[in-house]
């Protein structure tokens, strides 16, 4: 099993987000037998809260399916994970600080995996934001996403 985990501040918007639109990338390429998919907060603010309501409708008009309850993302998760996704470089120096020596190459922005997005380029936290924002976080991982499914099946010489 490969194991994925996208990574924000609360774990009720933008992760949750990438994670809902990942399995719905992974079912429609027939690996959800292959490749998991979890998502984790940095801090524990929001505890296991469900995704924000915005978040889930803006999945829902694109009829992706996003669930879950909040968590925080803890030292020891780095040893469960093959790829933990950063949404921004807050999130990513925060996971870089706490990572253990040998797990400091599972770490990545989610957008790097966008071959349109410009070198550093984050997922905006949409928390104080309206529907725009929410729709423009989906689309972003919706984009990230399929680059990061292909970067997946080539490394682990998935068909
Ligand atoms: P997320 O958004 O990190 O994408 O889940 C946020 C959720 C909650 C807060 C900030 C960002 N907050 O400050 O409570």
């Amino acid at each position: 099993m490969i194991r994925l985990c996208f990574v924000c501040l609360g774990n009720i918007c933008r992760s949750p987000t990438a994670a809902g639109v990942m399995r719905h990338l992974i079912r429609a390429a027939k690996l959800d037998s292959v490749i998991e998919v979890e998502s984790a907060g940095t801090s524990g603010y929001h505890q296991g809260d469900a995704p924000d309501a915005r978040a889930r409708a803006a999945g829902s008009r694109r009829s992706i399916e996003i669930n879950g309850a909040a968590r925080q993302f803890e030292r020891a998760d780095f040893a469960r994970f093959d790829y933990v996704l950063a949404m921004d470089r807050e999130n990513f120096e925060h996971l870089a600080r706490i990572a253990p020596a040998d797990a400091a190459g599972k770490l990545f922005l989610l957008r790097r995996f966008d071959p349109a997005a410009p070198q550093g380029a984050a997922v905006p936290d949409p928390y104080y934001g309206g529907d725009a924002e929410f729709d423009e976080v989906l689309e972003l991982c919706v984009a990230a996403c399929q680059g990061l499914l292909e970067h997946v099946r080539r490394e682990h010489s998935l068909t």
